[in-house]
């Protein structure tokens, strides 16, 4: 997307109608009427602000995923930007009058970084980023700058996430409306998360990418409402992992396979000069059968110069801070709800008050696959079971997968903004489901 002038953006969310199966139209909600949202570039040092106006038949708020922004931009699930001709003052006295449209400020004061955007709305994220709501942003700085790595056509945003369709090409969704409903509980689909059984690469199902046979940096974001993947390349090959959710690694790190759940991001390098011209590279999802085991393809497609390289050496990420506090976060399904600290979300009743500038040891505790988020504050995760984490789980970042009875401690900071954010389960039906919580940096 182009700023409208230096810093400033501007998108509208609408119904669109597209086509992503052949010869089928789906109706999306997007934003700025694409499936998804355009993809922004903003730089470090250069703040930008962003107004989203509301087209769309339910209110929405936007958050950015990663973002370090002030409270009033982030996308509180209140906050909400109503739909134009919803707005008039209907007149109860008290009632929060919200706008039809709104300015989000991103300082941009952070590190570069794979980043995206999404509805953030109490009850319905699911049904409404299930609709098309999410885009990618890049944050660029002069670290990244100064490193060799693929650019331009070689750099690749790959926006992964899974739709059902009904046979006229519109969206299948288990039901109209999420959240308060408790019917909902009694479906065992909806209360795991709702998969799709088709995947979609940046809106498209099973894309070719041609790519000659040189480096390519693939910036890998999993905007599923709750599928992970564990992808893996075929015939072979590597992934060289750059950087996490939250900006550039120290080094690289090599791995034959990626797990990813919704939410996380991974930006990587794949050297297509190893496999011979004019033959097809396949990304697949070994976590799944039949079609959803299949993500895209690449066309290798001649030999070309290539000057990139992945140095040895990649970034000086922030080291860790000594933690001033401890807390336990648990995760867990309580009847029909699923839950933190056996509370449902209670917008307004912070569970933590970490203090600005400081870092705590978070543990996650879980009874199932959380993959835990939170708002402002990144995280490195130190421990998996009391054992060193995952080599996937390198980097600073700001969701973590948590798996079925896992006990995992990251240690987050705090920095950035005062104010009232949140925690929550990315599985977005389980975010509808209650499984949030707001802590306030004091
Ligand atoms: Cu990507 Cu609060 O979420
Ligand atoms: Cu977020
Ligand atoms: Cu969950």
């Amino acid at each position: 997307a182009r700023p409208v002038r230096p810093g400033r953006y501007e998108m509208t969310q609408r119904v669109a109608a597209v086509e992503i199966l052949p010869g089928l139209r789906t109706e999306v909600w997007g934003y700025g009427g694409t499936f998804p949202g355009p993809t922004f570039e903003l730089r470090r040092g250069i703040p930008a602000v962003l107004r989203v106006r509301n087209e769309l038949p339910v209110p929405t708020s936007t958050h950015l995923h990663g973002g370090v922004n002030p409270p009033g931009s982030d996308g509180y699930p209140t906050d909400l930007v109503v739909p134009a001709g919803h707005a008039a003052p209907h007149g109860h006295p008290g009632e929060v009058h919200h706008p039809v449209a709104k300015d989000y400020h991103y300082p941009v004061e952070q590190r570069a970084a794979t980043l995206w955007y999404h509805d953030h709305r109490m009850d319905f994220t699911a049904p409404q980023v299930w609709r098309g709501l999410a885009g990618m942003v890049l944050v660029r700085d002069e670290e990244e700058d100064a490193l060799p790595l693929p650019r331009g056509e070689r750099e690749l945003p790959l926006m992964i996430c899974d739709r059902s369709f009904e046979e006229d090409g519109s969206f299948r969704y288990p039901q109209a409306h999420g959240g308060h409903d408790h019917s909902h509980a009694r479906d065992p689909d909806f209360m795991e998360g709702v998969e799709g059984d088709v995947i979609l690469v940046n809106g498209a199902p099973w894309p070719v990418a041609e790519v000659t046979a040189t480096r390519h940096r693939l910036r890998l974001v999993n905007a599923s409402n709750a599928r992970r993947y564990r992808l893996r390349l075929s015939p072979g090959g590597r992934f060289t992992q750059v950087g996490s959710d939250a900006g550039l690694l120290a080094a690289p790190v090599a791995h034959d396979t990626i797990t990813m759940a919704p939410g996380e991001r991974f930006d990587v390098v794949v050297d297509f000069s190893a496999y011979p011209p004019g033959s097809a590279v396949t990304l697949l999802n070994t976590l799944a059968g039949g079609p959803a085991g299949n993500v895209m393809r690449f066309v290798v497609t001649r030999r070309a110069p290539d000057d990139t390289a992945v140095p040895a050496v990649l970034s000086r990420p922030p080291g860790r801070p000594r933690p001033v506090a401890a807390r336990t976060f648990d995760f867990r399904r309580t009847d029909e709800s699923w839950t933190i600290n056996g509370h449902r979300y209670r917008p307004g009743v912070p569970l933590a008050r970490p203090r600005l500038g400081t870092a705590e040891v978070w543990r996650l505790t879980s009874d199932f696959h959380h993959p835990v988020h939170l708002h402002l504050a990144h995280f490195q995760v130190l421990a998996r079971n009391g054992s060193p984490p995952a080599a996937t789980d390198a980097g600073w970042k700001d969701t973590v997968d948590v798996r079925p009875y896992e006990v995992v401690e990251v240690l987050a900071r705090f920095d950035g903004h005062r104010g009232r954010y949140m925690l929550h389960c990315h599985n977005l039906e389980h975010e509808d489901m209650a499984m949030m919580a707001d802590f306030d940096v004091i």
